[in-house]
């Protein structure tokens, strides 16, 4: 039987018309309640990587459909890092700004762990600054990272019990390997990690009542390492051999084993964007008191 698909677009579209409402909101409030506020996200690009490039217009667009003000900062690729960083300074203390990201991978030549532990907790839009990493892991986090809190909200929306299931990750990255983990933690689930140096990684899935896959290598998990039934989120963002965009899931087989799945295109890309937008919002929710 194939799977139930969790169609990422739809739920982002449900998502961004919440927030879009509550931009209006925040921009309607009376004076009496501290006056109209607009939410600001700023978003900092330096090099020329084209699919950062592509990544951060969407995001500019994103937040104009919302109503979210959004500026973006091209850099070029030889900004020094302590340019860098007088600029995040300046963002940090603008009030008109709520969320900052800047879009990674950095240039070599600069240490992204210092530009984002530069950036203030408070507008860290991305969730990856450690003091925002350390709420996370004690169960009361301020921003989550985008993309696995848009797993999670993915998961709600598909009616996955959380609670007591066995959850497996693959892949161990600080943007969505470890927040993912500690999310699914943090909702009841037994977790497990798994990466490249894991031993037999198909004994690990095939125990998974949810099985996120985040390594970005096409057709890694295939029919055989799914528990029929299972709950498979595809993270992978990937180009196949024919060119056309493919996750880390063998989807066609795949889709045959499991009680539930993610399309690539269509499915989490959607989603980090919504959650994006949410992140930056909730800190001018939370600014505005
Ligand atoms: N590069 C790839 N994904 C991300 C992300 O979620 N945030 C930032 N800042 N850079 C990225």
């Amino acid at each position: 039987m194939s799977a139930r698909l969790i169609d990422g677009n739809a739920l982002a579209r449900s998502i961004r018309d919440d927030v879009a409402r509550r931009v209006a909101a925040l921009a309607a409030r009376p004076a009496c309640a501290g006056g109209p506020v607009v939410p600001g996200l700023a978003v900092v690009l330096v090099g020329e990587d084209a699919a950062s490039a592509v990544y951060v217009r969407n995001k500019v667009k994103d937040c104009g459909e919302v109503g979210i003000a959004s500026t973006l900062d091209r850099l070029p690729a030889d900004t020094s890092e302590a340019t860098l960083l007088a600029r995040i300074a300046e963002l940090n203390a603008d009030t008109k700004v709520h969320g900052i990201l800047v879009q990674l991978p950095l240039p070599q030549h600069i240490d992204a762990h210092r530009v984002i532990e530069a950036i203030s907790p408070a507008k860290d839009a991305d969730g990856f600054h450690v003091g925002n990493v350390g709420q996370l892991v004690v169960g009361r986090p301020l921003f989550r990272p985008c993309t696995p809190y848009g797993v999670m909200r993915m998961l709600e929306h598909a009616g996955t019990r959380l609670d007591g299931a066995e959850a497996v990750v693959i892949g161990r990255s600080n943007i969505v390997g470890k927040p993912q983990a500690l999310m699914l933690l943090a909702a009841g689930a037994t977790v497990t990690i798994c990466h490249s140096r894991t031993k037999d990684l198909a004994a690990h899935t095939r125990r998974a009542d949810v099985l996120v896959a985040a390594v970005g290598r096409p057709n890694l998990v295939t029919a055989d390492m799914v528990k029929p039934g299972a709950t498979v989120i595809d993270v992978g963002m990937n180009r196949g051999a024919d060119g056309k965009l493919c996750g880390d899931v063998d989807f066609a087989g795949v889709r045959e084993v499991a009680g539930a799945i993610t399309p690539v295109p269509g499915g989490v890309g959607p989603m980090t964007r919504a959650m994006l937008l949410v992140n930056t919002l909730e800190a001018a929710e939370r600014s505005a008191g």
